[in-house]
């Protein structure tokens, strides 16, 4: 697509000596309001530099730029230039690049093939994937196909928490109140309640810990009982898991998680050794990172077993040489930025310079209405089931709206999910948010169906007249003058436009909800143009142009719940 941004920084190049190109690109501005012009040119760095009054040089630039190619009129205003783009070339470049482009429109290749590694969900096997874990999971799934969109090369990383001495306290729960059939009709459920109970028992017994601390000790030096036990606490929590990633649609590169790392502490307490960086305290080893205002890092226990924070350690050197990656990347909730500055300064005192290529991506906290749930307490809301639930109630407005009811099923399924990812990724990550049904299957507010709905009524438009679009779709050329008079056309078509800077930019701060307030602009600025105008008119050149324009909002709006992990629904 044409950079009108970069052409404009190309004009005012020519017109000003004392700035380079990628300077004055960086002081173009994108006005708020439309009536200052598509880009504004500030004068003031320049009138400091000439000792002139801004107000002059914006007349002047003004005066000699108004005559490109790319604008339709330029005005000086104040110390500013507002440029007003021709309407036709932006509509023009958005329909031919959406025409063309389809999948990949709002993609490219910034990434030029360099690897990514994106890790999220990460939940603790034999605990419940409860509602917290929606974050981790949906929020990194994105920033995954964000990256994969924008040409890195993704690796997703399940770094499941399957390791570490919880598996103690586990391992003695079930031998003293555990039941196999239980736990293989209702894995993780009943797992859940001897942990529970353990810790109930422990406060009246505290010779349960010592219990607990001895049975991980065994496990951890391989002991065939408890091995078994782990490894079957294992495996029947990983099918409960790929249950909820399937209804999600999320799919992992690797599932290499805490226990992996286990035997790869050794070589972790060496580097450390050899650079004088462990020291002794009651028994324990820690790294002392008082010079940069932390507490110290706990590295192996008393009874020398290592930590979760050693095997972050050797995961990270793991994942550097077997992935040689670019960027190692944590989504991670913020009530672990600690650990996070721990670790990766322990990284970088151990003289790896990539660091800083280590970076954890925090966020805030969901709470439902009834109150934040802990594993400890047993009050626990299960991630499927509140899935199941988002399904149930979409099934039930959608029966009660719609007109078509053949796939009831499907689009409930659809809609459902997409409203509880959407709702996810509509806020800035780090700030906390409350969980309301209310407010996500609104389809009139800005939610997950509502996009959808739009995604779907242009998907239904196109369907009217397949010949016309096909025609418009394999010529786009002479199509924009036909829209250039319609101001919802232009407004519509500029939010197109904006569209790849958008992923861009969600990609760049690691904040999807970026895209995801873009997508909600575009919604509303189609519904805005399908309600102003009448698309299919008798006109063959203005139906074409504006079922281009509509199939180039279809497709946008599509690549952005894409990249979301959402569904993008031909019929609702
Ligand atoms: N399993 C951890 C938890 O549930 C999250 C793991 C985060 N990833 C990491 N590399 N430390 O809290």
């Amino acid at each position: 697509m044409i950079d009108f941004k970069e052409e404009t920084a190309k004009l005012l190049a020519d017109l000003i000596a004392e700035l380079r190109a990628d300077e004055i690109r960086e002081m173009i501005e994108i006005p708020q309001e439309s009536r200052l012009g598509d880009y504004a040119f500030p004068c003031y760095r320049l009138a400091k530099a000439r000792r002139t009054a801004p107000q002059s040089i914006a007349c002047e630039i003004a005066g000699h730029i108004a005559a490109a190619a790319i604008f339709e009129r330029v005005e000086a205003v104040g110390a500013y230039v507002n440029m007003f783009l021709k309407k036709s070339a932006l509509i023009g470049a958005v329909l031919s690049a959406a025409a063309s482009e389809k999948e990949r429109f709002g993609g490219g290749d910034l990434g030029g093939g360099r690897r990514v590694i994106v890790e999220y969900s990460s939940p603790n096997i034999a605990k419940p994937f409860h509602i917290g874990h929606i974050r981790s999971t949906v929020i990194g799934n994105a920033i995954n196909n964000i990256y994969a969109f924008l040409g890195y090369d993704t690796v997703r990383v399940n770094h499941l928490g399957d390791y570490g001495t919880q598996f103690g306290k586990m391992i003695v729960a079930y031998r003293r109140w555990g039941d196999r059939e239980d736990v293989e009709r209702r894995p993780i459920r009943s797992l859940l309640a001897y942990y529970t109970r353990f810790h109930e028992e422990a406060e009246r017994d505290p010779a349960l810990e010592d219990e607990a601390r001895l049975a991980f000790a065994r496990l951890e030096r391989g002991e065939a009982e408890e091995r078994a036990l782990w490894q079957w606490f294992r495996d029947e929590s990983l099918k409960e898991f790929n249950r909820v990633y399937g209804m999600l649609g999320i799919s992992f590169d690797s599932y290499a998680g805490e226990s992996f790392y286990s035997d790869k502490m050794d070589r972790v307490l060496a580097l450390l050794r050899e650079k004088g960086l462990l020291r002794e305290s009651e028994g324990a080893e820690i790294v002392d990172l008082a010079a940069f205002d932390m507490p110290p890092a706990l590295i192996t226990k008393k009874d020398g077993s290592t930590l979760y924070i050693t095997r972050d350690i050797a995961a990270a050197i793991y994942r550097k040489e077997h992935y040689g990656f670019d960027k190692n990347l944590y989504i991670v909730a913020s009530q672990q930025n600690l650990h996070f500055r721990q670790w990766i300064k322990i990284i970088e005192l151990l003289g790896f310079d990539w660091a800083d290529d280590c970076v954890h991506i925090p966020f805030g906290l969901v709470s439902l209405d009834e109150g934040t749930m802990s594993t400890r307490a047993g009050r626990v809301v299960f991630l499927e089931d509140v899935l199941n639930r988002a399904i149930e109630r979409t099934r039930e407005i959608v029966i009660e709206k719609t007109v078509n009811t053949d796939n009831v099923d499907e689009t409930a399924r659809q809609v459902g999910i997409g409203a509880v990812i959407f709702q996810e990724l509509s806020n800035n990550r780090i700030k906390d948010y409350v969980f309301s049904w209310d407010k996500i299957l609104n389809f009139e507010g800005e939610t997950g169906p509502y996009v959808q709905y739009s995604h779907a009524r242009a998907s239904s438009v196109l369907r009217r007249d397949a010949p016309a679009l096909a025609a418009a779709l394999a010529d786009t050329d002479a199509l924009a003058p036909a829209l250039a008079g319609s101001e919802s056309a232009y407004a519509l078509a500029k939010l197109l436009y904006r569209f790849p800077d958008a992923v861009r930019e969600a990609g760049e701060k690691y904040e999807p909800s970026v895209v995801t307030r873009h997508i909600v602009d575009v919604a509303q600025a189609f519904n805005k143009f399908y309600h102003d105008e009448r698309i299919l008119t008798d006109d063959e050149t203005e139906k074409r142009a504006k079922l281009a324009l509509v199939s180039a909002a279809r497709q946008t709006i599509g690549n952005g719940l894409r990249l979301l992990g959402m569904a993008a629904p031909e019929r609702m």
